[in-house]
């Protein structure tokens, strides 16, 4: 067969027979505000990956005018990408804006604060393992982790209508 003939054809065999689902999410940045799980006053979370298998988590995290995403160590890393508004950690001097990547070493603490001149900031997250609450000296005073997102998860969606196995679709 020449490569003409194939280069538009579909792969032929079956995915194997282990693999999981696929997640697909029009619209993942969504205007419906029950999708959005809060976790802290002016802080929301929308989830798109609950990694449970791996020990990961994938989500939109929104910050409202004031919000702060209380101070936290990550022992392993975190990729993100701002989609929307501006925002920067108390701990360093630079500033994440719309369209930028970030990516934080594991071994990062740090408090994340929106500016007063921004009403609302979107960024898509991949948060690896834990995240460990400290207070300013590295006391840990409290964890999150791929699960403790899925009950926050559970109980929102349970909450707003949607019935707590609606969290099911994210979880891989
Ligand atoms: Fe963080």
């Amino acid at each position: 067969m020449k490569d003409e003939d194939t280069a538009r054809m579909p792969y032929q065999l079956p995915f194997p027979k282990d693999a999981q689902e696929e997640i697909v999410i029009p619209n993942a940045v969504s205007e419906d505000e029950r999708l959005w799980v809060p976790q802290a006053e002016n802080v929301w979370f929308r989830p798109l990956c609950l990694n449970r298998s791996q020990g990961y988590w994938m989500n939109l995290l929104k910050v409202r005018k004031a919000g702060v995403l209380s101070r936290h160590r990550h022992p392993q890393p975190v990729h993100g990408f701002v989609l929307k508004g501006r925002w920067h950690y108390l701990e360093h001097d630079w500033v994440a804006e719309e369209g930028g990547y970030v990516y934080e070493p594991p071994g990062e603490t740090h408090t994340l604060v929106v500016p007063d001149d921004v009403e609302e900031m979107i960024t898509y997250f991949q948060v690896n393992g834990v995240m460990c609450y400290v207070d300013p000296w590295g006391e840990v005073q409290g964890y999150e982790d791929v699960f403790t997102k899925i009950d926050l998860c559970r109980k929102h969606f349970q909450e707003v209508g949607l019935g707590e196995d609606y969290v099911d679709q994210f979880i891989r």
